[in-house]
């Protein structure tokens, strides 16, 4: 389409779009996330549902989010009605975009309290006092921080700062050359704690707690917590990747394009699980222990390693841009609506939606200390938040994406878009029926309705 619905700028190139929607797709999700949910639900069966999930939800949907991202060319919401008029139908399609803005807006209010949690480890690394450090004293190091409100809040500040100051300029050069040297940076950390993983005691216990599925120890709720985590992890569902396809040019395969960047974001995720789950049994840990998992784990291995502080602070560093790069697709599709159609500058568009992330974060540093007893379904404010948008949200936008290209879109646009030769009627038939029926179903049975 070279129409008039030409409202942004395009990538360079493909790999430009590969290297964003990879900085997209790679973050805390691998790293943090994906670690400690794999604890939390019983290790191999979660895993082996979530890479079945990322392979016959998450891959289908992507590509079919970045194709209506490139087909519309702008914001999500805008994008949605454009479509839904070229496709005479009802222009209530737009709400998906709407929802989409929703979940990005939710999930960055945790994930930049999160991230500042990464940056104080840089500072925790580069201070020297972790060499050597036992299994004990890490978790005590990392329980004051979470019980310090005025810690948290200091660096959620900064890291959504640093990320509004970022997109205020607009997604494009920057955001290029930093992925193009974090992706391997962070690749090269990751085998490096894989190897000290492999030397340690516990190496032969973390792998078979992470690749032998026992599939009694997995409940309705974890399959739900893997789909969700999938679609999390990809960043599917609400909008980011659809708005990177809008800068993508005609006639790059968008199949390719995506295979590619899953297959980069799953195996981040596997190597961070890879490095994690040893330190765990090597030291008696408890791999249930949540989202402090790898704060409390890491820092052992850094301790023990000759240069450990200075890879430990790199590791972290490499951490920061991850999160960083993801940030920045979470807020962009709100802050590229606002200026399309509110007639604000980018930078107005940054500072309001900025600003409302980060009083919302309060509510996560608050989850961790003064309100960690409230509760609502058993769950902190953190946790629900996460739970809604993460194991809801996104599940309910990716089925919208779905739906949409399956059965709005004619048959003869999305072949077109896509081509992908004789691999398009595997795509059309997991888009329009085995995707949108798998996260109907298994959302349906975790909430109890079938
Ligand atoms: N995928 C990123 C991570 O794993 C986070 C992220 C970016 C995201 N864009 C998203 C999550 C869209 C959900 C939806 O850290």
């Amino acid at each position: 389409m070279t129409d008039q619905r030409f409202l942004h700028n395009q990538w360079s190139s493909r790999l430009a779009f590969v290297l964003a929607a990879s900085g997209s797709a790679i973050g805390l999700g691998n790293i943090w996330k994906f670690p400690y949910l794999a604890g939390e639900n019983g290790g191999g069966a979660f895993v082996a549902v979530y890479l079945l999930c990322v392979v016959a939800i998450g891959i289908p949907i992507m590509i079919a989010e970045t194709m209506l991202g490139r087909r519309g060319r702008q914001s999500p919401i805008n994008t949605m009605l454009t479509l839904a008029q070229e496709a005479k139908t009802s222009s209530a399609w737009h709400y998906a975009g709407w929802l989409g803005m929703l979940s990005g807006f939710l999930i960055l209010s945790y994930y930049s309290v999160i991230a500042g949690w990464s940056m104080i480890y840089i500072f925790k690394m580069s201070s020297g006092y972790l060499t050597h450090i036992s299994a004990d004293n890490a978790s005590r190091v990392f329980n004051e921080l979470k019980s310090s409100p005025e810690i948290q809040f200091i660096w959620h500040t900064v890291f959504m700062a640093t990320t509004m100051a970022i997109v205020s300029r607009g997604v494009s050069g920057g955001l290029e050359r930093a992925t193009r040297f974090m992706m391997p940076g962070l690749f090269i950390m990751l085998v490096l704690l894989d190897g000290y993983a492999m030397n340690s005691d516990g190496f032969a216990q973390g792998i078979s707690f992470l690749f032998k599925p026992d599939f009694s120890r997995i409940s309705g709720e974890s399959v739900l917590v893997a789909m969700g985590q999938a679609f999390f992890s990809l960043g599917l569902g609400m909008g980011s990747i659809m708005i990177y396809g809008s800068y993508l040019p005609d006639h790059v395969s968008i199949s390719r394009s995506t295979v590619f960047v899953a297959s980069a974001d799953t195996l981040v995720a596997l190597l961070a699980g890879v490095a994690i789950f040893p330190i765990v049994f090597a030291n008696h840990l408890e791999p249930t222990m949540g989202p402090g998992l790898i704060f409390q784990t890491l820092p052992i291995a850094f301790g023990q390693m000759p240069g450990g502080s200075l890879f430990g602070l790199l590791f972290f560093v490499l951490v920061f841009f991850a999160a960083i790069t993801s940030a920045i697709a979470l807020i962009e599709p709100a802050v590229a609506w606002l200026s399309e159609n509110r007639a604000m500058s980018r930078e107005t568009a940054c500072l309001r939606s900025g600003l409302g992330c980060w009083l919302l974060g309060f509510g996560t540093v608050f989850s961790f200390n003064l309100w960690s007893e409230n509760t609502w379904f058993g769950k902190n404010f953190f946790e629900l938040v996460d739970f809604i948008t993460a194991n809801i949200m996104l599940p309910v936008g990716g089925i919208l994406v779905a739906l949409f290209a399956g059965w709005v879109m004619k048959r003869e646009v999305t072949e077109t878009e896509l081509e992908m030769g004789p691999a398009y009627s595997y795509w059309r038939l997991a888009i329009r029926y085995a995707s949108p029926l798998a996260v109907a179903l298994v959302t349906l049975s975790a909430i109890g309705v079938v």
